[in-house]
């Protein structure tokens, strides 16, 4: 996963970029990031992604995109669609991006403002998602769903279908970087969960597989973690904008001062770094994990869960109900199904407000 910068035009409360994103100032130049690409490949890499931030404030982004087809790689670009026009798309193809994932915040224009800070991103969104289809690129959309937009799904479903989309994320947040900021603003009840599930099940069975849609339920949940990034350092790799090499996208949350690509080749990163060795396997493992039959089918679960809720990475994720912990996990639903008159306040996850969090902290 390629994060090409932390600046984006919008502002999503859910946002699993880190907190202190203010704090990481120059990004990879094109020649670090053509290295980073062509390192990663002589490794065995075969799928890249470019993200965010927003990619498409890199001026550069077609360039590495024809440079990523060069090498061979499986390119998708995870986007907003803000800074994209039908003339940018037409370039990314012609560059040689094999696939576009567009997401959007709502089914309309008012929340979709409310949540990302844009009046005009709606209808460019729109656009933009016909505009990629038009391109010959599989429609891809990508809904993260939360307490204020989870109620929609029929109008989200009518929307996608509208579109044409052929393949629709219904991806409930996971509660990491802003989103763990603003997990009691954004947690939906059980009651709006089922309700969701049920209409995404009934539009299924009227509709046929003809769009095809996953319906990721947020792991507070389930009673057995997901297997986090199919276990730590295992197949996964991120570069930060700034060159950190990260085995997953939340990481930065932990206390561990990650390699960098500026100084370190990527294969000894991925073989020889010691955060990189850190979880690998099952010797870090503590109980209840270390004698848990399942240990090899979730891992232990998400270690940026277990260190952002325990304070321990080495503690089983607390989503699981064998975890000592779990009551972090059922104190957050018991707030979730409380009714509340107002809304609570949520934090947008811009620069202004990642200072202010920066210097909060020191
Ligand atoms: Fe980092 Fe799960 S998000 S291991």
């Amino acid at each position: 996963m390629a994060e090409l910068t932390y600046r984006c035009p919008l502002q999503c409360p859910y946002c699993s970029n880190p907190l202190d994103i203010a704090n990481y100032g120059a990004e990879l130049d094109t020649e670090h990031w053509l290295s980073v690409l062509t390192q990663a490949r002589e490794l065995g890499a075969a799928q890249l992604g470019f993200s965010g931030g927003e990619p498409l404030v890199r001026k550069d982004l077609e360039v590495l995109v024809e440079s990523a087809r060069s090498l061979g790689f499986y390119s998708n670009l995870i986007t907003s669609g803000v800074g994209l026009s039908d003339q940018r798309v037409g370039a990314l193809r012609e560059a040689g991006l094999d696939h576009i994932q567009v997401s959007f915040q709502s089914s309309d224009s008012e929340l979709n403002a409310l949540l990302s800070g844009s009046h005009k991103a709606f209808e460019h969104k729109l656009a933009m998602a016909r505009s990629v289809k038009a391109h010959g690129y599989p429609m891809v959309l990508n809904f993260v769903l939360h307490r204020h937009n989870i109620d929609q799904v029929d109008k989200i479903l009518e929307l996608c279908a509208q579109l044409n989309a052929d393949y629709v994320e219904l991806a409930n947040t996971q509660y990491h970087g802003w989103a763990l900021k603003n997990r009691e603003a954004l947690m939906p009840s059980e009651e709006q969960l089922g309700r969701a599930e049920a209409v995404t099940n009934a539009y299924r069975k009227q509709h046929g597989e003809a769009m095809k849609i996953y319906f990721v339920i947020p792991d507070y949940y389930e009673q057995r973690p997901k297997p986090c990034m199919n276990g730590w350092a295992s197949m996964f790799l991120t570069v930060a904008p700034d060159g950190a090499a990260l085995p997953c996208h939340s990481a930065r949350d932990l206390p561990i001062a990650f390699p960098n690509v500026r100084d370190t080749p990527v294969r000894d990163i991925w073989y020889h770094s010691e955060p990189f060795n850190a979880y690998r396997g099952n010797d870090w493992m503590q109980e209840p994990c270390r004698s848990c039959p399942e240990k090899d089918i979730d891992f232990g679960g998400c270690r940026c869960q277990a260190y952002l809720l325990t304070g321990d990475a080495r503690n089983a994720d607390p989503v699981c109900d064998k975890s000592p912990h779990r009551e972090r996990i059922d104190e957050a639903l018991l707030q979730a199904n409380h009714y509340r008159q107002e809304p609570s306040p949520m934090l947008f996850r811009n620069m202004a407000n990642s200072r202010d969090l920066i210097s909060s902290d020191t």
